[in-house]
């Protein structure tokens, strides 16, 4: 797999952070700043060759919209799909909740194109609306799908908060997930291993996109670096940062900007990405 540069990550979170500023300080369902991080999105998986689709939906009186990207080619009776959500809370930019995960699967997606990578199964990509407002975005896509479209789709990766400033690093746990998870939290683990990082697993339950995945039957996983819940002190020994202190501070905050990142994270986050993808998808 291919080292993903986190520069071109944190270029992304600039981008995105621009956004935000330009559009009244977020990227908020049913504000402009979210539509506008869609088109931003969407014009370089265009550029860059994918086939791209917006997919729109109601909630709450606004327009929400879903982003997928198809790479043309391999098994669609196989499809791997990688996805986070791109909106944020009306507090704030948004930007390691969710720019990071966002800014993370595109270098990724970008990365299949630029390495010529021929894969065996088919690749989809997805950037979700309205997630603060409870996994409305993800939960449209799934419950839109046939049967049939619905069963092709034999893994989704779920990438939500990868920098957080005073990092964990949580692989989702595939304990009580669909079969087949197990797959993924192993080969997440095997690549923070890799690495000599002492990941931990984490139930994140219904806390983000996967879930509506997951209650499809759906074999998911990814990975988390934490929100509002606190580092102790055996995992500021083995990860550093500080113990006694949220994962990230500003989690659903304004100051939630690109300030709040934590490079190293979301850099060794990208490569769990990338491997996980070129290991899955064969
Ligand atoms: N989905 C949560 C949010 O966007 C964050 C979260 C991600 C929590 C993954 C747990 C696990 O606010
Ligand atoms: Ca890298
Ligand atoms: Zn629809
Ligand atoms: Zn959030
Ligand atoms: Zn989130």
């Amino acid at each position: 797999a291919p080292d993903i540069p986190v520069s071109a990550v944190r270029a992304d979170l600039d981008q995105l952070q621009s956004i935000a500023s330009a559009n009244g300080g977020n990227r908020a369902h049913g504000r402009p700043g979210y539509l506008a991080s869609v088109n931003w999105v969407k014009s370089k998986l265009d550029a860059a060759g994918f086939t791209t689709r917006v997919q729109s939906f109601s909630r709450n009186g606004a327009t929400g919209y879903n982003l997928i990207a198809d790479w043309p080619g391999g098994d669609t009776d196989d499809v791997l799909m990688l996805g986070g959500h791109l909106d944020s809370v009306s507090a704030g930019p948004g930007i390691n909740d969710n720019g990071t995960g966002s800014a993370s699967i595109l270098e990724v997606a970008l990365a299949v194109r630029s390495s010529g990578f021929q894969p065996r199964r088919h690749l989809r990509f997805a950037w979700w609306g309205a997630e603060e407002l409870g996994l409305v975005g993800s939960t449209h896509y799934v419950n839109s799908l046939s049967t049939t479209d619905r069963s092709r789709i034999k893994t989704y990766l779920n990438f939500d908060m990868t920098g957080s400033p005073n990092p964990g690093y949580f692989v989702y746990s595939a304990s009580g997930q669909p079969s087949g998870s197990l797959r993924v939290q192993q080969v997440l683990q095997q690549y923070f291993s890799s690495i000599g990082v002492q990941s931990e697993l984490t139930s994140v339950g219904g806390r983000s996109d996967h879930a509506a995945f997951a209650r499809a039957g759906i074999p998911v996983g990814g990975t988390f670096t934490g929100a509002e819940g606190i580092k102790t002190s055996a995992q500021a020994q083995k990860w550093g940062g500080q113990a006694g202190v949220a994962y990230d501070r500003c989690y659903h905050r304004s100051c939630d900007t690109t300030a709040n990142v934590n490079a190293t994270a979301l850099d060794r986050n990208a490569d769990a990405i990338a491997s996980a993808l070129w290991t899955l998808a064969g």
